[in-house]
């Protein structure tokens, strides 16, 4: 029997749903095989809760906790922190230090891939299209018109490091710009604004175990809002999720291999999700989540249902991989 922390919690705006996606997970662990224990990482107060309630501390100095007079040393991390500090590597970095597998992407490939510029930049030179973007900081602030001759209006304004949609405006107008980009700056010290595309949104989810990769049937993201903001993202009926999409065959097995030959590329590990818009003529990286969603009701897991693959089937082989 396997001892599987399973992290939680985390220092953003996620942290709630983190800590649903935590028991998810928790509970749909095969019992057979693994003990889970679900652990809380907030700020520095790190520790686990057992079914009553009572919670005990965790030893940073080797990641371990102690219940009754059993020590218990884990043998592997699943992690279900989105947002910092497991999505970001920040965790991961701390988890290579005590030698713990985790499930997630390693500590450089998450650090990247959650600095959606840099990300964009390496999806770029693999030969995948991104939008025109111009990064922003304090210290790298250009007149608002300068901004929009790079991007064009409608533009969208984003935190660079964020998630869940948080801070994230479609500008319309030059007016609009630099209210946007200032409530960007609340969530981030760097603001991405960038061209809008016009398109079908698209979620791929990829999975690599024990050398053999999976990719999910493609999901069509329909918002009823103005974009897949963050009450589309977690009210119940303000967004369609078509899976597996409706496009042709070709497009789809397009959107398949880019989500794969990313997936190599980049470096990932467990399961990710990549989001795209699809245009008429081409395909477009939006960003990858390396700790997507894990509810019943989130992407990855409805197309793994799709496939036949349980949530107990899919975080088997997730964690396969890595013990
Ligand atoms: N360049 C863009 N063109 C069109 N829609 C966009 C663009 N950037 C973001 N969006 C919309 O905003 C949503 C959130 O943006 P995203 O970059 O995925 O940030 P987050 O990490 O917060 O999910 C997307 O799901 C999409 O609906
Ligand atoms: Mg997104």
């Amino acid at each position: 029997m396997k001892s599987i922390a399973v992290v939680c919690g985390g220092d953003s705006g996620e942290y709630e749903i983190s800590v649903k996606s935590g028991n998810v997970v928790a509970k749909h662990l095969n019992p057979t095989r693994y003990k889970a224990y679900l652990l809380f990482i907030s700020g520095r107060e790190w520790y686990y809760q057992d079914g009553d309630g009572n919670r005990f501390q965790v030893d940073k100095n080797d990641f371990s906790i102690s219940v009754g007079n059993e020590k218990i040393i884990f043998d592997a991390v699943f992690n279900a922190i989105h947002g910092t500090p497991g999505e970001d590597g920040k965790f991961l970095g701390y988890l290579d230090m005590m030698k713990i597998p985790y499930t997630s992407c390693s500590m450089a490939t998450s650090a990247i891939t959650f600095h959606k510029d840099y990300c964009k930049r390496i999806v770029k030179t693999h030969g995948v299209k991104v939008a025109e973007s111009i990064l922003l900081s304090k210290n790298h602030l250009p007149a608002m018109e300068e901004i929009i001759k790079t991007t064009g209006l409608p533009a969208f304004v984003k935190p660079n490091n964020g998630g869940s949609s948080v801070g994230v405006s479609k500008v319309k107008t030059l007016d609009e710009l630099l209210p946007a980009i200032e409530k960007a700056m609340h969530e981030d010290t760097e603001v991405l604004v960038e061209a809008f595309i016009g398109g079908r949104e698209i979620g791929c989810g990829v999975l690599e175990s024990k050398g053999r990769m999976i990719v999910f049937p493609i999901t069509e993201i329909v918002s009823k809002k103005e974009f897949f903001d963050y009450e589309a993202k977690y009210t119940e009926g303000m967004s369609d999720e078509i899976t597996p999409a409706v496009v042709d065959e070709e497009t789809e097995t397009y959107i398949k291999a880019t989500g794969a030959y990313l997936y190599q590329r980049i470096g990932c590990k467990g399961f990710v999700r990549f989001d795209f818009i699809l245009t008429p003529k081409d395909l477009f990286f939006l960003e990858v989540n390396t700790v997507p969603g894990i509810s019943p009701a989130s992407i990855i897991p409805k197309q793994a249902a799709f496939m036949g693959i349980s949530l107990e089937q899919l975080f088997d082989m997730t964690l396969e991989n890595i013990i």
